[in-house]
């Protein structure tokens, strides 16, 4: 992976192969846009009923435009796919994960809509506790949690811890002990699978912090240990592959392992296991290069995988949760930004490349630098007749590698003032956000039916010099 996108990409300005010439710079890409985005009346973009020239002058730019039937449709429809595929075994549950995007009114969408909640902090638990989230609904996750995180979780009666090593089996059961319960936990193992986009690898990826390895026995050994330890009830094993995946193929060979653990402790400890947690990491579309699969063709094809491996092994189909966090939150929100500079850099020869600059960048969206993200943007507060010109969306921190989008056709009349949208920014870019150069956190903001409802207030100067107390 590269490590700086502006030294890795300098000097080349054509348009990258799989970025169609738009035969229309001003459409809206099906797929890209949260269900309610459209064009007005003339021309401007809504959603959720809401003007962004609206949203500009109300609450500002940059701002997180949530688009809350989006979400709720998309959380619902995980809810029910996966419901379906597993009717006829145990059932299957969904679990929101948090991580993606949280806030007090998403812990409450996904209470009301019948999903559990994945948390991975204590910071993340504390939202959800906070905004009443039935704590047995709850999973904790994390590979290193305080003590201090496990008794929380525990006095509050989360539903499931997810152990991750060998050492928080100890800990558990000795918090546990000390607060007079029994503390439900799942393994969370690793298959060697990590599978990411349309590639898995298998076994290499055992290198990585989380999990117990089921290779070097670790898994098998953690299930003795939880079955002898006096305070803990194994729920169940868990495994996560890995995250924006499109296909099932990784699943196969994870389930795959993960059911053979389970035969295994049946056979040679006389135990049955009745749950397991698959992860999430279901792919979302950033760009035209991104087709994902259906929530409900992904919850078929591995019910299909499940039942088949349990057949063969005898086993009767556990109970199966999953976690989504991307596919829920992602395509709900765009990022609305102002437009500043645009520079049109000469890059010798006939080469150049136009920086469009915008107001906010790498501190509300770190995905283009850290992960090589393709992000799409458009102009959104107008529509324009000029023809479509490749442009580098940039932000205002002081670092080249500043980039939001790497490459776009945008109208070539884009100018200062205009307002700009990128779309599926609603996973991993607000819970990634950070200060850098002492930039406020934009807000985010929930559209429907018309309405503004701000879920997290802009950040002040004041918030920032507040926390400067030396
Ligand atoms: N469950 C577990 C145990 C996880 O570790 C994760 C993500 C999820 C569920 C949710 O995965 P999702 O459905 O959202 O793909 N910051 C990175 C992604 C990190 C994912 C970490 N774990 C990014 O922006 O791409």
């Amino acid at each position: 992976m590269r490590a700086h996108e502006a030294g890795a990409l300098h000097g080349n300005d054509a348009a990258p192969t799989w970025l169609p010439y738009p035969s229309d710079v001003n459409t809206l890409i099906d797929g890209l846009w949260s269900r309610t985005t459209r064009r007005g009346a003339d021309g401007a973009v809504e959603v959720g009923g809401v003007d962004v020239r609206r949203i500009a002058e109300e609450v500002g730019t940059p701002a997180f435009v949530l688009d809350e039937d989006d979400f709720r449709h998309r959380a619902r429809r995980f809810r029910d796919a996966f419901a379906e595929a597993f009717r006829p075994h145990a059932g299957s549950d969904v679990y929101y994960a948090g991580k993606a995007f949280l806030c007090g009114a998403v812990a409450r969408w996904v209470e009301e809509d019948g999903l559990g909640l994945d948390v991975c902090t204590g910071g993340e638990l504390a939202v959800a506790l906070r905004a009443g989230f039935p704590p047995a609904r709850i999973a904790l996750h994390g590979n290193n949690k305080s003590d201090a995180e496990v008794r929380r979780a525990l006095e509050a009666g989360v539903g499931r811890l997810v152990v991750d090593s060998l050492d928080e089996i100890d800990q558990v059961d000795r918090i546990a002990a000390d607060l007079g319960l029994r503390a439900a936990v799942m393994l969370r193992v690793t298959t060697g699978v990590e599978a990411h986009t349309h590639e898995f690898i298998a076994t290499a990826h055992e290198d990585q912090k989380f999990g117990l390895s089921l290779t070097g026995g670790a898994a098998f050994e953690a299930v003795r240990r939880v079955l002898e330890a006096p305070h803990l009830d194994l729920v169940g094993l868990h495994s996560h592959i890995g995250s924006q995946i499109f296909d099932t193929g990784g699943f196969e060979v994870a389930a795959r392992r993960v059911l053979d653990l389970v035969a295994q402790v049946r056979d040679e400890l006389g135990h049955t296991i009745a749950h397991l947690d698959l992860g999430g990491g279901f792919g979302v579309m950033y760009n035209t290069q991104h087709t994902p699969a259906t929530p409900e063709a992904l919850a078929s094809g591995i019910a299909g995988i499940v039942e088949k491996q349990c057949h063969e092994l005898e086993l009767e189909v556990p109970h199966v949760a999953f976690e989504p966090g991307r596919a829920i939150a992602g395509p709900s929100t765009q990022t609305l930004y102002t437009v500043g500079t645009v520079k049109d850099v000469r890059l010798g020869g006939p080469h150049h490349r136009v920086y469009v600059s915008v107001d906010g960048g790498m501190s509300d969206n770190v995905r283009t630098a850290l992960y090589d993200a393709d992000y799409s943007c458009l102009l959104s507060g107008r529509v324009s007749s000029e023809p479509p010109e490749v442009v580098r969306v940039v932000g205002k921190h002081c670092e080249s590698g500043d980039i939001v989008v790497k490459d776009e056709y945008l109208p070539a009349d884009t100018r200062r003032g205009d307002l700009l949208s990128v779309p599926v920014t609603g996973a991993y870019c607000y819970s990634l956000a950070s200060n850098y150069n002492h930039v406020p956190r934009p807000p985010v903001i929930a559209v429907k039916g018309g309405e503004i409802r701000t879920l997290i207030r802009r950040e002040t100067e004041d918030d920032l010099l507040g926390l400067d107390v030396g």
